[in-house]
């Protein structure tokens, strides 16, 4: 008997209405041999809940696994952020999901793609949610431009291949066309495409958060998953072996591994930069997303450790259940004005309402806050709670108490006077987002022979999938202009001829500067 399953009490059998039911093998029939009657509730019930137990896939990372665990808070980032999940000593059960992006949720595990980490604090203030990738930058710098490089690297709509990998044309029609989107896609080319496990890939916040002192001092903030087990990745030849022989290597590889004792765990860390009027930080724009900060300009200070403690006792009710949203933010943590992190804001609720059935998918055991819940919401499909009062309105004097004290009183949601930037709009992006093409060339130039090695045959491997010669051109000439060598290398293995960048496209010279700014002044 589980309490948290009232529909399976007692011992025996029984209708969803509690009825109990001595056959469920034969359906109730005029004569054995005759037609089936309508009448036979029992199945008629069966049937149909079956026919309904399907929910819509995620639009994006549909395929996944996760696991509960606890993350515990050194203290170190007190002085900088306010959050009582990161006071020395507290303990605060997590849920976590990793993914893949592209593959709907049969599909293989090892593909080449990028990898979600999200992860669901359920802190004594409420819940917090960092969902994030194991990539450190991401594709487009606006989120409006989601749905366009989904659909471009989604499988093509007419045959629907392939499945969660770049191997295609409108894939890199997109990349070679919005030329942002080069930096994340060298990283998808190099190893951190093919992860050995999950258990072995950082976690990325990428977008820069502001984080809340207890003094109300501000400053910016990029999260850190980094693996206790360092990072590791499979060989292309093993990926592909793998995707066949073991579709669900990364599941199983983390529920073996749950099963056997040897629980994985990550350090939390934060890349802590002043909180500047214009919120560059040594030339980069902490707003764009597909920029990172070297970690040699702003070191990860570790704040925290996560480890993973067991899998999930139901998929359907945690796994695909789970409902992470980047705007669960708890006092002491709040977004920037990043254009992408302003998109997802409204997006993940939004798909939500459709994939979990309506608007009170936070009442799912999975996504019930630890804290207590005194919310105005009512009614809507699915409502589980049984509200009291006839006043859900603030301030009212029928009900009493009155849920808007706590924020006099504690911590609470705040929204920060920042500033916004005086001017006109405009459909456009700050002039700091032009620059598509330093970062990818310090990327590749941050590899060793052997990287550098996998990520010329990552892109023959997919580019040659291409059938419009044009695109694997286009895409040649600009690998060209993140580094000479690296486009004359994809080229030859392509067979073609060393591409010539074209005037004014090269990216600037990348400049390494030391400078670590006035970092660790506020770490003890
Ligand atoms: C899942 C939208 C960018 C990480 C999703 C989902 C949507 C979405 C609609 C499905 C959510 C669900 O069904 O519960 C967007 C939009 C983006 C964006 C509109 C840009 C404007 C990003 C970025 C990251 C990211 C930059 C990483 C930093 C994730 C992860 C999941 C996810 C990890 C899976 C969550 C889970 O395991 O349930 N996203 N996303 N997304 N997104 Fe994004």
């Amino acid at each position: 008997m589980h309490p948290e399953a009232p529909s399976q009490q007692g011992d025996r059998l029984t209708t969803s209405t509690g009825v109990p039911v001595r056959d469920t093998d034969h359906s109730l029939k005029a004569t054995p041999r005759g037609p089936t009657l309508l009448q036979d509730h029992h199945l008629r019930e069966k049937i149909t809940h079956f026919d309904h137990e399907r929910i819509p896939e995620r639009v994006v990372h549909a395929r996944g696994a996760g696991a509960h665990g606890t993350f515990e808070a050194y203290g170190t980032a007190s002085s900088v952020c306010r959050a009582a999940f990161l006071a020395a000593g507290v303990e605060t059960p997590v849920f976590v999901r990793f993914s893949t992006v592209l593959g709907s949720r049969g599909s293989a595990d090892t593909v080449r793609d990028t990898r979600g980490f999200a992860t669901k604090f359920y802190t004594e203030e409420g819940t917090f949610d960092l969902v994030g990738n194991n990539i450190p930058v991401f594709f487009i710098q606006d989120g409006i431009k989601f749905p366009d490089v989904i659909h471009a690297g989604k499988p093509h709509p007419d045959r629907e291949i392939p499945q969660a990998q770049s191997a295609h044309d409108t894939f890199w029609d997109f990349v070679s066309l919005h030329t942002e989107a080069q930096h994340h896609t060298i990283w998808n080319m190099s190893d951190r495409g093919i992860p050995r496990s999950y258990r072995t890939m950082e976690g990325f916040g990428v977008h820069t958060f502001r984080v809340v002192a207890e003094d109300g001092t501000t400053s910016l903030v990029k999260f850190h998953w980094k693996p206790d087990l360092g990072v590791h990745s499979l060989t292309w030849e093993e990926a592909q072996l793998l995707g066949g022989i073991d579709p669900d290597f990364h599941r199983r590889d983390l529920y073996d591994a749950l099963a056997a004792g040897a629980l994985p765990s990550w350090e939390l860390g934060m890349q802590v930069m002043p909180d500047a009027e214009d919120q560059l930080f040594e030339g980069i724009d902490l707003l764009d997303p597909t920029k990172l900060v070297p970690e040699e300009w702003a070191p990860v200070q570790p704040v925290g450790r996560l480890t993973l403690e067991r899998g999930p006792r139901n998929f359907f009710a945690e796994v695909e259940q789970v409902a992470f949203h980047v705007g669960h933010l708890v006092p002491g943590i709040d977004v920037t004005d990043d254009p992408l992190l302003q998109t997802r804001l409204f997006s993940y609720v939004d798909t939500q309402l459709t994939r979990l059935g309506g608007p009170n998918f936070n009442q799912l055991p999975i996504n019930r806050p630890h804290a207590p819940v005194n919310d105005m919401l009512r009614d809507g499909f699915h409502q589980q709670d049984v509200h009291t009062g006839v006043a859900p309105y603030r301030p009212n004097s029928l009900d009493g108490g009155c849920p808007m004290h706590v924020g006099a009183d504690g911590p609470a949601l705040e929204d920060l006077a920042t500033a916004i930037p005086a001017g006109h709009r405009v459909r456009a992006n700050p002039i700091s987002f032009e620059d598509h093409l330093t970062q990818p060339r310090m990327f590749w130039a941050s590899l060793d022979p052997v990287e550098q090695d996998h990520v010329v045959e990552a892109y023959c491997f997919e580019l040659g999938k291409c059938l419009d010669q044009t695109i694997v051109a286009r895409q040649a000439a600009q690998l060209a202009v993140i580094d000479t060598e690296l486009g004359a290398r994809v080229a030859a293995g392509l067979g073609l001829p060393a591409p010539e960048p074209t005037e004014g496209d090269s990216a600037p010279e990348v400049v390494l500067s030391p400078a670590l700014s006035q970092l660790g002044r506020r770490w003890p």
